[in-house]
């Protein structure tokens, strides 16, 4: 690498001190202390890379950069600036204007030789290696969902009951965020996250999942912490940051008494409010341990119902305009719908789909 020539400009000598002690014995180096200067040595010999500081009296970083850029031969070194500001629109302006890189202060060695690593790389290499990381995180993500997916499955398998629940809520959720108009990214991440919603069941115990009476208030209150459960074992999958949120709020109620945090309205977000409906349907409409099936009309009527309390009126609306006109899919001919949602569909107490086996149970 001694053969690589940088050139470093910053007013600071202190700061071109650490730049120094960073990158001495491996680089060759030049040390600029204003923009005037640096343009003089560029003269004398052309950098293989510049690190130019954003913030200089006299001629600032970015009239530097111009007056580089206008050299012959100098249209394509690589720029790296050096800022002490945090400002997001500032790196996004750097970057517009060429800059290969930028590199908040104060310095640190590791960010500094790693981004000088990368900046020198031949560009057809650096393009292949970011394609390879496009490609791999891609990869991560895939294997992530299979993953999760098998627990889903697991936690299905566990309770004929509610076989088939998950899918027919994450079908029925992509039915309703594709008549929103959310961009196919976001609907296939909504079908993800909804297929995932009640993959915190698998910490709550039998006994009170496949109760056949109502719940004691002890047990409803464990079955509730599923939502939590579930947010946690999503949101430690690092590598998919918007899965948990399905787990975590599909039992939110518009109008704040739903649980775990009791949010309200769009506070709550939207795939939470997508789920919610999705959910509580699917639960009316098959049977489970504690309770037969209802049919789609009555079940249609319920959720209505819930429109501006339980659930947000918009999303009903869409919701039943997909049922009317015959685009949520009808699971009654099933063998045994599931139950797996010992919370929906109404358990003793419970805010959410929960809830009506409460209310029907205490009638
Ligand atoms: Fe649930």
């Amino acid at each position: 690498m001694r053969d690589k020539y940088i050139l470093a400009v910053d007013d600071s000598r202190t700061n071109l001190q650490i730049i120094r002690g960073i990158l001495e014995g491996t680089y060759t180096l030049m040390l600029a202390i204003s923009g005037e200067t640096a343009l003089k040595y560029i003269d004398r010999r052309r950098p293989d890379l510049i690190l130019l500081d954003l913030m200089m009296p006299g001629m600032s970083g970015r009239e530097t950069y111009a007056e580089i850029r206008k050299k012959p031969g100098c249209g394509e070194i690589p720029v790296i600036f050096l800022t002490a500001s945090r400002d997001e629109d500032l790196e996004v302006e750097c970057l517009n204007m060429g800059a290969t890189d930028f590199i908040a202060k104060p310095i640190v060695a590791e960010i500094l030789e790693r981004r000088i690593e990368r900046a020198l790389m031949p560009a057809d290499i650096r393009k292949e290696m970011s394609g390879e990381l496009k490609e791999k995180s891609a990869e991560i993500e895939r294997l992530s969902l299979q993953a999760v997916g098998a627990i889903a499955q697991a936690l299905e398998a566990r309770d004929p009951m509610t076989r088939g629940h998950s899918l027919r809520v994450a079908e029925c959720s992509r039915a309703i965020a594709e008549e929103m108009d959310f961009s196919p990214e976001t609907v296939e991440q909504i079908y993800q996250t909804a297929m995932l919603h009640d993959v915190g069941k698998i910490g709550i115990p039998d006994s009170i999942l496949k109760k056949e009476g109502r719940l004691t208030p002890e047990e409803y209150k464990s079955i509730k912490e599923h939502t939590t459960i579930g947010a946690n074992i999503l949101g430690a999958i690092s590598s998919i940051g918007y899965l948990e949120d399905g787990a975590r709020y599909h039992h939110e109620r518009y109008d704040g008494n739903g649980y775990p945090r009791g949010l309200r309205g769009r506070e709550i977000p939207v795939v939470g409010r997508i789920i919610a409906v999705a959910d509580v349907f699917d639960a009316l409409v098959s049977r489970r341990y504690y309770k037969t099936r209802m049919d789609r009309e009555a079940a249609r009527k319920e959720i209505l119902s819930g429109a501006g309390t339980q659930f947000d009126p918009e999303i009903v609306s869409v919701f039943i305009r997909l049922l009317d006109i015959g685009k949520i899919p009808d699971y009654s001919g099933d063998g045994d719908p599931d139950p797996a949602d010992a919370d929906s569909g109404g358990r003793p107490g419970d805010q959410g789909s929960d809830r009506g086996r409460h209310e029907r149970r205490q009638k």
